[in-house]
């Protein structure tokens, strides 16, 4: 396995950080991740303009090839199908204090680990997933990728507790996303989903998938979806780039609508995954 970091490739064995660096510390970082398929980064440069978005939000300043990165870095591993992880933290600082340089040099990391392609699987064999409804404890800047992922991570926890396998969030009455996805409900034929805002990460594919919706006369608005309608849709699915997207039969034990995948669900998975296999 084959990683970077600093500005070389190395056997993950070999790959350190020093303990002041401010990642670990303090969780000063900022990541994605990227879906390679056939050995090709899917929706690339919008991943790229992610990253710059997050790196900007949060003043960390790293210049880096991307593109030729990542690339570099599947190609190694033998190409296919994966999932490339990258961190830029703010750098070492030496030792433990809030404040920091502006001179400090990032750290950028990379990983990839293989991934199955969502787009290789018949919509047939497709399962429906279960999710719980948690109140969001993430804070106001949730359109940044930040390494902080606490809260995920323990309302992650809270849904497995459940046997569920997804947490969608709640605040101040309105669902923003699941713990790692954004999320769509369909209410006789129209897809609904949360409007774009500093309270949920803008999802690639949840920009993709309404794109296809707009190019296949599918209806779509950016509402706030809160918990009765959320309950009493007809679909409920959630979007990311491993993932792609996938129904919600289940939430809070009771099922959605008939409590099997939707047609409308269905479809954008057909468009979704010819568009990827294009
Ligand atoms: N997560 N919302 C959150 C909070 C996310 O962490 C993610 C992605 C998404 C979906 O975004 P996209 O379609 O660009 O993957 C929405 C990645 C996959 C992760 O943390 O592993």
């Amino acid at each position: 396995n084959i990683v970077y970091l600093k500005g070389q490739f190395m056997a993950s064995e070999k790959a350190t950080v020093s303990p002041f660096d401010r990642g670990f510390l303090f969780g000063d970082s900022v990541y994605e991740v990227v879906p390679y398929f056939r050995g090709i980064g899917f929706r690339l440069q919008e991943h790229i303009a992610r990253l710059e978005h997050s790196l900007r939000a949060v003043r960390i300043q790293a210049d880096t090839d991307w593109a030729g990165l990542m690339d570099e870095l599947v190609q190694r591993n033998g190409g296919g199908n994966m999932s490339v992880y990258l961190q830029v933290t703010r750098g070492d600082c030496g030792s433990r204090s809030h404040s920091y340089d502006a001179s400090l040099r990032p750290t950028v990391f990379a990983c990839c680990a293989p991934v199955r392609n969502f787009a290789a699987v018949p919509a047939e064999d497709v399962v429906g997933i279960s999710a719980i409804v948690t109140a969001d404890l993430r804070w106001h800047r949730c359109d940044i990728k930040s390494t902080g992922l606490l809260p995920n991570i323990l309302v992650l926890q809270q849904a497995r507790d459940h046997r569920a396998d997804e947490a969608l969030l709640l605040r101040d009455g309105v669902l923003t996303e699941g713990t790692s996805c954004n999320l769509f409900v369909v209410r006789q034929g129209v897809i609904y989903t949360p409007k774009r805002s500093s309270d949920i990460l803008g999802g690639i594919t949840r920009e993709l998938v309404l794109g296809l919706a707009d190019a296949n006369g599918m209806q779509y608005q950016e509402v706030d979806i809160d918990y009765d309608s959320l309950m009493s849709a007809d679909e409920v699915w959630i979007s990311s780039s491993t993932r792609g997207v996938v129904p919600v039969t289940r939430v809070d034990h009771s099922p959605i609508g008939s409590g099997n995948k939707g047609p409308v669900w269905a479809r954008m998975f057909e468009l979704l995954a010819r568009y990827q296999q294009q």
